[in-house]
């Protein structure tokens, strides 16, 4: 027997076995076995809606889907020159958008990376 087969002539017979009531008050009515064998095909559903969730969602900073939660909010981009004269020996630059000195990084990716298991770190230009 294939897996296609296998497939086929196993969750049909699987999924039309659990105890799923009629109605709502059946829930009410189900046995503990019963509700253990409901976990198997809740967990797959719950895991199949969270991947889908997530894939569609995309990338997001902070949970908010916004990357910038501090910097000139009220700009509808937040765009700066420097003028590389003016840069010292080493500058590095923010790219996390958590520093308290923009343009500068001050050091707060690293809470951020910390905290969110990110990588994020400055552009340093070196002169
Ligand atoms: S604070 Fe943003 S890169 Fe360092």
């Amino acid at each position: 027997m294939g897996v296609s087969n296998f497939i086929k002539s196993t969750f049909p017979n699987y999924l039309s076995n659990l105890p799923v009531p009629d109605s709502f008050g059946g829930w009410f009515q189900l046995s503990f076995k019963d509700w253990l064998s409901l976990i198997p095909p809740t967990v797959v559903i719950v895991g199949i809606g969270y991947c889908t969730y997530h894939t569609i969602r995309g990338p997001k900073c902070g949970g908010t889907g916004s990357c910038n939660s501090s910097i000139r909010r009220g700009d509808a981009k937040v765009v700066d020159m420097i003028d590389a004269n003016n840069i010292s020996a080493t500058s590095a630059l923010c790219r996390c958008w958590k520093t308290k000195s923009w343009p500068y990084c001050d050091g707060s990716h690293a809470e951020h990376n910390k905290n969110t298991g990110d990588n994020l770190g400055p552009l340093v230009i070196r002169r």
